[in-house]
């Protein structure tokens, strides 16, 4: 792929780049690897390892959210179904078992680089969200820099503050802990605060980091990608929170200080590399459970199945 990928770059993006919410057009949606015909393909391709499979209930607070598997159907009828249904499939790491994706994050993330000095991005990362009209991602934060980027349909996104209430710093430090999963408790009234962004095809949002977030789909089937990056910011703000959850497990001390620069970035940094090295990280396990299978002749585009681990 040789045509520019991140066609609406303007220079002051580099100055709050993962500090303020950014929007910029990309030319993703034109590409053939998107359309529907080849993410019906590549559904088909994908390893079970590789997927989630979801359907949610309608309240805002994840009254409801259950997962399941593709089973027999063929991509087109997984497609047939996500357009009928409430189903959310997540395709992870594309990167890692087809190359033709992988060269599209290597090269979008070279242009952002060539964009900013300075930047170095590792650890990249796409997923391919295929989703039905109208429903809903929960209220989440990514411990990564996170991206979304809109190939086809309408989506409303709402970006909340990084920082308290929305962002308890012990929530925070549970999550990066992995003592927990990365959801937290939702209030309405947090909407108030928010930044709400509606995403057409073309357009990616890039937002602070850690800033929760929520999307709802318009009435449409989407198809959207989550690109995630590691880089000298990301890494250090994961550092002090993790530093800072070690202090609060060990001492009860609360730190004051969450920024991701200065001097106290090495030691605690230092400090979540030894709790590691001693083998302190939780290894929970999350497993998934699934109960429903794709069954496009339904009418919500599902089957139940006896509950079982996912594979
Ligand atoms: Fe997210």
């Amino acid at each position: 792929m040789s045509d520019r990928i991140v066609t609406g770059w303007k220079p002051h993006f580099a100055k709050v780049w993962s500090k303020e919410t950014v929007v910029i057009d990309h030319s993703l949606h034109t590409s053939p690897l998107f359309s529907e015909e080849a993410i019906a393909e590549l559904i088909e391709q994908t390893p079970p390892e590789h997927y989630n499979l979801a359907t949610m209930g309608h309240d805002t607070k994840r009254a409801e959210w259950r997962e399941g598997i593709v089973g027999g159907a063929s991509g087109k009828e997984t497609m047939e179904a996500i357009k009928n249904g409430r189903l959310w499939l997540n395709i992870r790491h594309c990167q890692d078992f087809d190359p033709r994706y992988k060269a599209v994050l290597d090269q979008l993330f070279e242009e952002f680089e060539a964009h900013m000095p300075g930047l170095h991005t590792y650890k990249r990362n796409m997923g391919i969200l295929i989703t039905s009209p109208k429903c809903q991602t929960f209220y989440h934060f990514d411990l990564p820099g996170q991206h979304l980027w809109q190939i086809k349909g309408r989506k409303k996104v709402y970006i909340y503050p990084n920082r308290d209430p929305f962002l308890p710093n012990i929530d925070r430090q549970r999550v990066i802990m992995k003592e927990t999963r990365e959801e937290f408790p939702f209030e309405e009234w947090y909407d108030d605060y928010a930044e709400v962004y509606h995403l057409e095809p073309g357009q990616m949002a890039y937002w602070p980091l850690h800033a929760p977030h929520r999307v709802e789909n318009e009435d449409c089937l989407n198809i959207s990608l989550t690109l995630e990056h590691w880089d000298t910011d990301v890494r250090n703000l994961y550092a002090v929170h993790y530093g800072n959850g070690v202090l609060r497990r060990t001492l009860g001390y609360q730190a004051g200080n969450h920024q991701p620069y200065g001097f106290h970035v090495y030691p605690k940094a230092a400090l979540s590399l030894a709790w590691k090295k001693l083998g302190m990280e939780r290894k929970t396990v999350f497993r998934d459970e699934v109960d429903f299978k794709i069954d496009a002749s339904k009418p919500m585009g599902l089957a139940d199945i006896p509950m079982m681990a996912k594979a």
